[in-house]
C-alpha cells in the first residue's frame, strides 16, 4: 500500500515546537512534513494533504509582515488545525480579532470542555484538560460562523471550531509533554476528521524505501556507504543492504583515534552477522602523522576531516562503477521552514563526512530523509541491529583526538582509551548508559602529585564528563550517584597506569560545551 497517501500538511510560522508536532503526528502513525508557511496553492494542491496543521509561532499576527499561510488553505476542503499563532492567523484571517499582548500566558493552565467536537472530542462537555500556554496574545472575537469548544481562565477561545466545516484552533499546544493528554486531542482531529487510517509504520517504511532505492539506484549501481559505527550510518547500510545486496559497498575508516574495541565491533556485526561487504581502511599511522605536534582544537577537526575526505577518496578509486554515495541525512536537515532547527545542524556543519560528494562527483542516496532520529532507531530495530548499537551514545566524528587536550600522540590515545573503556562498562553496569546523553572520558595536558603504595607518581588528569540533554544544543553535568562516580575513580587510578587523578566535570551548556575541544 502506498504509506504516504494519507499525509499531513505541517505549515511552520516558526515556533520551536513545530518538530514536535510532526513527531507527534507520526509517533500515531501518520506521515506529514513540515513546510514554508506561505506555501503557494499550487504547492498545497501539489502535496496532496488529509489535513493541514498550522504551527504556533513567536510572531503576532498583528504585526506588520508577520507570516501567513495561502487562503487556498481554507478552499481545499481539508480539515484545518491551527496551534497558537496558527489559531490567531485563522481568526484574523476569517474575520476575528486577535488582541495584541494584553493577556500573555505562560504555564500550565486549565481548559474546561465546553463542546465535544473535533481535537475535543474524546472529552465531554464539563471535563477539565490540563493544557500548557505561551502565547502573548490571544482571540478576543471569534470569526463568523466559530463557536468556543474550550475556555481556560485567561481564554474565553482556548479552543474553537466552525460550526459546520472541520476548522479549529487551540490557543494551547497539544504537542509538548506538558499536556498530558495532547496526543489524545491530535489523534482525534486526524482520526476523526482527516480520517486517516495510521498506516507510516516502520515495517512499511522499508519495503518503500526498499522499492525506491532500488529505482534510483537501476539494476546495476553500486553505492559507497561511509560507515562510522554510528546510528545513523548503521541504518542507511542495512537499508541498503536490503535493497541492493552485494552491490552495497561499505568502507570504514580506522583513523586510530576510534574507541575501544570499535573497529573490531564494526567488523563483526556488519561482516560476520549481516554479510555486508566491507573494506577497513586501516588509517591509523596516516592521521597520527598529520596530528602530530598540534594542539589547536579548530586544527585537530580541520586536519581529521580532511585526511578523512582524502582517505575515503583512495579507497572508494578502487571500486569499480560505483555511481552513488550514500548518507545518513535526516529529515531535520532537511526541513525547509523558519524555525529554529534543532542540534543536528550544528552536529553537521563540522561532521567529516560533509564535503564528499562534491568532491567525489558521485550522486546522492539519502535513505533516511524523511526520518526523525527516533524513527532511525525504531527502523535499525525493525532490520535487527543490536540494542547497543540502536542507542549508542553521540560520539564525535574527530574522536578521541578531541578528548587529548594538548598533543595526541599514541600513548596518550591508549590513556584516555582505556579510561573511557572503564567509564562505558560502569555507566552501562549502572543502568545509566540510556538515561545520560553522554558520559566519556577527558585526558587533561595536567600532571600532578600522588602517591602509589609507598612511592610518589607525578602522572596525567582524567576528566569524567557526563551529561544529560534532550538535543545536545543545552545540556547539564549528570548527577551521577557517589558510588558509581567512586567505582569508575577507582577502577581509573588502579588498572589505568598514568593516570593518577580523577576529577568530575560540572560544568553545564552553556556556558561550557559537552567536549572539550
Ligand atoms: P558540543 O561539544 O558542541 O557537542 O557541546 C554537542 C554534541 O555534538 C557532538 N559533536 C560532534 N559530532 N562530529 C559529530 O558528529 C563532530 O565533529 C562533533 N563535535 C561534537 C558532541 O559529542 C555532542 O554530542
Amino acid at each position: 500500500m502506498d504509506l504516504h497517501a494519507e499525509k499531513i500538511l505541517i505549515l511552520d510560522f516558526g515556533s520551536q515546537y513545530t518538530q514536535l508536532i510532526a513527531r507527534r503526528v507520526r509517533e500515531l502513525g501518520v506521515y506529514c512534513e513540515i513546510h514554508r508557511p506561505d506555501l503557494s496553492k499550487e504547492e498545497i494542491r501539489r502535496f496532496a494533504p488529509r489535513g493541514i496543521i498550522l504551527s504556533g509561532g513567536p510572531a503576532s499576527v498583528e504585526a506588520p509582515g508577520s507570516p501567513r499561510c495561502d487562503p487556498y488553505v481554507f478552499e481545499a476542503e481539508v480539515p484545518v488545525l491551527g496551534i497558537c499563532y496558527g489559531l490567531q492567523l485563522l481568526a484574523k484571517l476569517l474575520g476575528g480579532r486577535v488582541d495584541r499582548g494584553a493577556h500573555r500566558e505562560y504555564g500550565n493552565a486549565e481548559v474546561e470542555v465546553l463542546a465535544a467536537r473535533g481535537p475535543l472530542s474524546d472529552f465531554r462537555p464539563g471535563d477539565r484538560v490540563q493544557v500548557w500556554m505561551s502565547h502573548g496574545d490571544r482571540v478576543d472575537a471569534l470569526p463568523p460562523g466559530f463557536e468556543a469548544i474550550g475556555r481556560s481562565g485567561n481564554s474565553p477561545f482556548a479552543a474553537a471550531a466552525h460550526t459546520s466545516k472541520p476548522w479549529y484552533g487551540l490557543q494551547f499546544h497539544p504537542e509538548v509533554a506538558h499536556t498530558p493528554q495532547g496526543k489524545a486531542l491530535l489523534r482525534a482531529f486526524l482520526f476523526n476528521d482527516c480520517k486517516v487510517t495510521g498506516s507510516w509504520t516502520m515495517k512499511g517504511f522499508i519495503d518503500e524505501a526498499v522499492t525506491t532505492i532500488r529505482q534510483r539506484v537501476g539494476e546495476q549501481g553500486r553505492v559507497i556507504c561511509a560507515l562510522s559505527g554510528g546510528v545513523d550510518s548503521s541504518v542507511a547500510a542495512l537499508l541498503l543492504h536490503r535493497a541492493i545486496g552485494p552491490r552495497l559497498q561499505c568502507i570504514f575508516v580506522d583513523n586510530g583515534v576510534l574507541r575501544q574495541g570499535e573497529r573490531a565491533q564494526v567488523e563483526a556485526l556488519f561482516v560476520d552477522r549481516f554479510h555486508v561487504p566491507l573494506i577497513t581502511v586501516d588509517a591509523r599511522a596516516r592521521f597520527l602523522e598529520k596530528l602530530a605536534g598540534v594542539t589547536d582544537p579548530e586544527k585537530k577537526r580541520k586536519i581529521i576531516g580532511r585526511e578523512f575526505i582524502a582517505v575515503f577518496e583512495e579507497a572508494s578509486r578502487d571500486i569499480q562503477d560505483a555511481s552513488f554515495l550514500a548518507q545518513g541525512t535526516l529529515y531535520p536537515d532537511v526541513i525547509e521552514s523558519v524555525s529554529y532547527k534543532g542540534p543536528s545542524v550544528t552536529i553537521k556543519s563540522h561532521h567529516n563526512v560533509g564535503g564528499l560528494p562534491e568532491q567525489m562527483k558521485l550522486k546522492l542516496v539519502e535513505p533516511l530523509r524523511e526520518l526523525f532520529k527516533d524513527e532511525v532507531r525504531a527502523l535499525g530495530r525493525e532490520l535487527g541491529l543490536p540494542e547497543e548499537m540502536v542507542n549508542r551514545q553521540p560520539f564525535p566524528g574527530p574522536g578521541l583526538a578531541i578528548r587529548v587536550l594538548g598533543e595526541v600522540t599514541e600513548p596518550r590515545l591508549e590513556l584516555v582509551r582505556r579510561a573511557d573503556a572503564i567509564v562505558q562498562e560502569e555507566i552501562r553496569a549502572a543502568g545509566l548508559y540510556t538515561q545520560v546523553w553522554q558520559a566519556f572520558a577527558v585526558l587533561l595536558p595536567v600532571q600532578s602529585v600522588g602517591v602509589m603504595g609507598d612511592e610518589r607518581t607525578y602522572e596525567s588528569t582524567c576528566v569524567l564528563r557526563a551529561v544529560t540533554s534532550v538535543d545536545g544544543m543545552t545540556a547539564d553535568w549528570a548527577r551521577l550517584p557517589f558510588p558509581v562516580l567512586e567505582r569508575i575513580s577507582t577502577r581509573i587510578t588502579n588498572e589505568v597506569r598514568g593516570i593518577n587523578r580523577v576529577v568530575y566535570d560540572i560544568s553545564s551548556k552553556p556556558p561550557a560545551t559537552i567536549e572539550w575541544e
